[in-house]
């Protein structure tokens, strides 16, 4: 049975490729003997839905239905999600987008585990360590199964709070997976949690006044109340704005041709036109500390996204890569625990890239020498225009093998993607 999302040489299975580099197994999993606080069975599926009437999607579903369930936790419970593949004949596994797990339930086909065949299951356990919107989604095949339908918004909180689970299906963009302007009842101050699940950036914004409160689940410190700007929601990536509501609905529009209305009444409110500035995170907030000192780096990395000729699988074309590398010839990041990682990221290859890294958060320091000013600025999805240069720091605190990919999923699909390793 092939199982390998990325089809790497083969490392001699990949659930046994941390433990390989010598890191004990019980510090790749959730505490064996605790039990769990939430837990639930997810059965993937092949199966065709409807958005609505005549808006029919041929793809998977997650317990009869796409977007599949929320999974919701409060800070430090334990979470055990049983996955069962009913019916996906490609296999299936579950990722948990921006969250730090233990690496055995990080869920990377041929990386951290087999792909689960039709017929089987696979138990993912880890304590909800941070607040945050999150998300989870297949990351086997995930270029076609994450667009087709398998992936669910995952929410650890404390505070009232909606959330719009932003994807579009074949053309139809939807909002937690109805089209077009779609009601929510609320009052007073709310936190809406917008998740962007597709492969481009996402403008998201409002008709009121709001804060920018969150981004990928790291809380923004001092957020100011913001008026006529947009929030850029990188593909893959989170941004939880808060508004008040009143007696009148609140729109939050989300791209423009999808909508969620916080509203007391039921009235879906006007159209907000898009404004024309775009709220920049770099300068956005009040410093705050770390936790670690970026100056005391003991690895730096480059990583430098290009494009060239060449040939993927037999095929001829432009092909991404990552230091001049095309996959799988690209280099590793190797680290060791309690390393102070500074990485630079920079794009000349002609596109945006929203680069994702997994089981870890980095804080951007600076963009194209521009440092940051602002409150900590913490990403695991960042949008990489064309001629950008980021500079971000992060603390290498959670052993394993960890994917760094662009999470525009058919450019993962043709190779722009590394690996964290811990050696
Ligand atoms: Cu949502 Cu490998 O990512
Ligand atoms: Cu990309």
């Amino acid at each position: 049975y092939s199982a390998t999302e990325m089809g790497y040489p083969d490392w001699g299975g990949g659930h046994a490729g941390a433990h390989g580099a010598g890191i004990p197994l019980d510090r790749l999993t959730a505490p064996a003997d605790r039990p769990a606080d939430v837990s639930m069975t997810m059965v993937a599926r092949r199966q065709s839905f409807d958005l609505a009437p005549g808006m029919r999607v041929d793809g998977y579903t997650f317990n009869g239905r796409s977007p599949g369930p929320e999974i919701r936790a409060r800070q430090g419970q334990l979470v055990e999600v049983r996955l069962v593949n009913e019916s996906v004949p490609e296999g299936v596994t579950l990722h948990w987008h921006g969250v730090d797990v233990p690496n055995a339930a990080d869920g990377v086909a041929g990386v951290t585990q087999d792909a689960v065949p039709p017929g089987e299951s696979f138990a993912y356990r880890f304590v909800a360590t941070r607040a945050g919107t999150y998300w989870y989604h297949s990351h086997q095949l995930s270029h076609e199964q994450v667009r087709q339908g398998l992936f669910g918004a995952l929410v650890i909180s404390e505070a009232p709070d909606v959330v719009a689970l932003v994807h579009v299906y074949n053309g139809h963009r939807t909002v937690n997976g109805l089209p077009g302007a779609v009601p929510v009842t609320a009052t007073g101050t709310t936190r809406v949690r917008v998740i962007n699940t597709d492969n481009g950036p996402m403008a998201v914004w409002t008709g009121a006044p709001y804060r920018l409160v969150a981004i990928d689940g790291g809380e923004v410190h001092g957020a100011a109340v913001v008026t006529g700007q947009a929030v850029t929601v990188t593909a893959g990536g989170r941004a939880d704005l808060e508004v008040e509501v009143g007696a009148a609905p609140v729109r939050v529009e989300l791209g423009g041709s999808a909508a969620l209305v916080l509203t007391p009444s039921g009235d879906l409110g006007q159209p907000v036109p898009k404004p024309g500035r775009v709220l920049d995170p770099l300068h956005y907030g009040t410093p705050a500390t770390l936790g670690f000192d970026p100056d005391t780096a003991t690895r730096r990395f480059e990583y430098a996204i290009g494009r060239r000729p060449g040939l993927l699988d037999g095929m001829p074309g432009m092909w991404w890569t990552i230091n001049g590398h095309q996959f799988p010839d690209v280099p590793m990041f190797m680290v060791s625990e309690g390393d102070v990682v500074r990485m630079r990221v920079s794009n000349g290859s002609g596109e945006v890239h929203p680069m994702h890294l997994h089981g870890h958060r980095a804080v951007v320091l600076s963009r194209n020498g521009e440092p940051a000013s602002g409150s900590p600025w913490w990403v695991d999805s960042l949008n990489v225009e064309d001629g950008e240069t980021y500079e971000l720091a992060f603390v290498a605190d959670n052993p394993g093998i960890w994917m760094d990919h662009c999470h525009n999923l058919p450019h993962a699909a043709e190779g722009l993607v590394t690996h964290l390793m811990y050696a």
